[in-house]
C-alpha cells in the first residue's frame, strides 16, 4: 500500500492488535471531513483518528459516531483536545478557511504535525506564519491538501513529465469554471470566513496543479479581474440550492495573467457563476519548447521527423481517489521521515498569487506578488 518500509506491515493486511503509530485529531467536522475520514480509515490500524472537534454539537457527534469515538473524545476545539491528555501525533484541520491559519499555528506549537485543507490561508503573511511555526517545531510536517496532485491523472502527468520532456513551459493556461455551481454556504460567500470566492475555493486547486506541473516558477506579478458580475441576482438560480443574496461579498469570477521571474507566464481562469456553455470545464494547457500537454485529457503535442504528433498517455485505472491518496502521502511522510509532500514554500507561492488578483483588482492595474 504505502512506502517501501515495513511500517504499513504487509499490502492489504491489516493487523487488528497494531496500536497506531499516528494519532489524528480531526479539527472541523462539516462537509470536506467526511471524505477525510474515509481517507484515514483506509489507512486504520496503522493510522487513526483519535478525537474530533467542532464548536457545532450536532456536527462533531455526528463525525465522531462515523469515526467510531466515544463521546468523551469528542470536543469543541483543539485546545480542548490537548487539555484533554489524548495523545495525538497529528492535526488534520477541516474548518472554514478563517480557522486555518490559527489552528495550524496551535497544532505546530504544540510540536504537531499538520494537514490543512486548502486555500493554506487567505493571506501570504498569515502563511509565513505557518511556517515559522513550522520551523520552530521539531521536524514537523505541514502539508494543504491540494488533493488534486494526487489524483491518478496528476500523479500520473507529473512522472511522465519528469525527465523535462516539454523542455521550456513558458506559458500555461489554468481554467476551473462553473456556469451555475456556487456553494451556497455562508462560510463560503462571506469574505471574513472564506477570505474571497472562486480563486480561493477552486482557483487554488487549479492554480496549484498548474504550478506543480510547471515546476513551481517564482511568480513576480499579477493582473487580474475579481468581480462579483452575477452573484446578488435574483434571477440568477444556482444549481447547489439558493444562498443569501444580502450577505454574498465575495467575487463570483476571476481571470488573471501571472508573470514569472523566467520570463514564462500562465493566465487564470474561475468561477462560481458565469454564461459559458459547459457545467464546468477543468483544464490546464502547458506550451514549452519542446512539446505541449493537456490536463485532465494526458496528450501530448509535439514534433517528430518532420510531423506534428499527438500522443495518449494510458495506463491501467487505480480507483484510489485524490482524497484518500493526499492522506496516504500525508501519513507516509510522517511515518517514513519524508518531507512534507505539499511544501509550505510552494503554497505561499498560491495564496501569493491569489491576493495579487485581489489586489490587482482593487488597484485596476498590474502588481507585484
Ligand atoms: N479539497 C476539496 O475538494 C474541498 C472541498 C470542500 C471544502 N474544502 C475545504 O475544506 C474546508 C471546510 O469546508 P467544508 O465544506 O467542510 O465547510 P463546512 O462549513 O461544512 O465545515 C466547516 C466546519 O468547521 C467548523 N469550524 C470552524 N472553525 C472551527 C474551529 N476553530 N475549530 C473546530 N471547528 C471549526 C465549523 O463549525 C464547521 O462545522 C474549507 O477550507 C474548504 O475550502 C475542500
Amino acid at each position: 500500500m504505502v512506502g517501501t518500509t515495513n511500517l504499513w506491515g504487509e499490502a492489504g493486511k491489516v493487523d487488528v492488535n497494531a496500536k497506531p503509530k499516528l494519532r489524528v485529531a480531526l479539527v472541523g467536522c462539516g462537509g470536506i471531513s467526511g471524505t477525510h475520514i474515509n481517507g484515514w480509515k483506509r489507512l486504520s490500524p496503522t493510522a487513526q483518528i483519535v478525537a474530533c472537534a467542532d464548536p457545532i454539537e450536532d456536527r462533531r457527534h455526528q463525525r465522531g459516531e462515523e469515526i467510531g469515538l466515544p463521546r468523551e473524545s469528542r470536543f469543541p476545539y483543539l485546545k480542548d483536545i490537548l487539555k484533554s491528555g489524548i495523545e495525538i501525533d497529528a492535526v488534520d484541520c477541516c474548518t472554514n478557511n478563517s480557522a486555518h491559519a490559527p489552528v495550524s499555528i496551535e497544532a505546530l506549537n504544540h510540536d504537531l504535525h499538520v494537514l490543512c485543507e486548502k486555500p493554506t490561508t487567505t493571506k501570504p503573511q498569515l502563511v509565513r506564519k505557518i511556517m515559522a511555526a513550522r520551523d520552530k517545531a521539531k521536524n514537523r510536517i505541514f502539508m494543504t491538501a491540494q488533493h488534486m496532485r494526487f489524483e491518478q491523472k496528476s500523479l500520473k502527468l507529473k512522472e511522465f513529465l519528469g525527465g523535462g520532456i516539454l523542455g521550456d513551459i513558458y506559458y500555461a493556461r489554468a481554467q476551473f469554471l462553473r456556469r451555475r455551481y456556487l456553494p451556497a454556504r455562508i462560510g463560503f460567500i462571506d469574505k471574513t470566513i472564506s477570505g474571497g470566492g472562486p480563486c480561493i475555493d477552486i482557483g487554488v486547486h487549479i492554480l496549484d496543479l498548474t504550478l506543480h506541473f510547471m515546476g513551481y516558477p517564482e511568480p513576480v506579478s499579477v493582473t487580474a479581474i475579481t468581480p462579483q458580475k452575477m452573484a446578488k441576482r435574483k434571477d440568477i438560480r444556482g444549481w447547489w440550492g439558493e444562498w443569501d443574496r444580502g450577505k454574498i461579498t465575495v467575487e463570483d469570477f476571476a481571470a488573471g495573467f501571472i508573470r514569472f521571474k523566467n520570463g514564462g507566464a500562465l493566465t487564470l481562469e474561475c468561477s462560481w457563476l458565469t454564461n459559458m456553455r459547459e457545467p464546468e470545464l477543468t483544464k490546464i494547457t502547458l506550451m514549452g519548447t519542446e512539446a505541449g500537454a493537456e490536463w485532465p485529457e494526458l496528450t501530448i503535442h509535439g514534433e517528430s521527423n518532420g510531423s506534428v504528433t499527438d500522443t495518449a498517455l494510458k495506463f491501467p485505472q487505480d480507483n484510489t481517489g485524490g482524497h484518500a491518496k493526499e492522506i496516504e502521502v500525508f501519513a507516509d511522510a510522517i511515518l517514513t521521515g519524508k518531507p512534507s509532500p505539499v511544501p509550505a514554500e510552494q503554497s505561499l507561492n498560491v495564496i501569493r498569487i491569489l491576493d495579487g488578483l485581489y489586489r490587482s483588482h482593487a488597484a485596476g492595474k498590474e502588481v507585484k506578488v
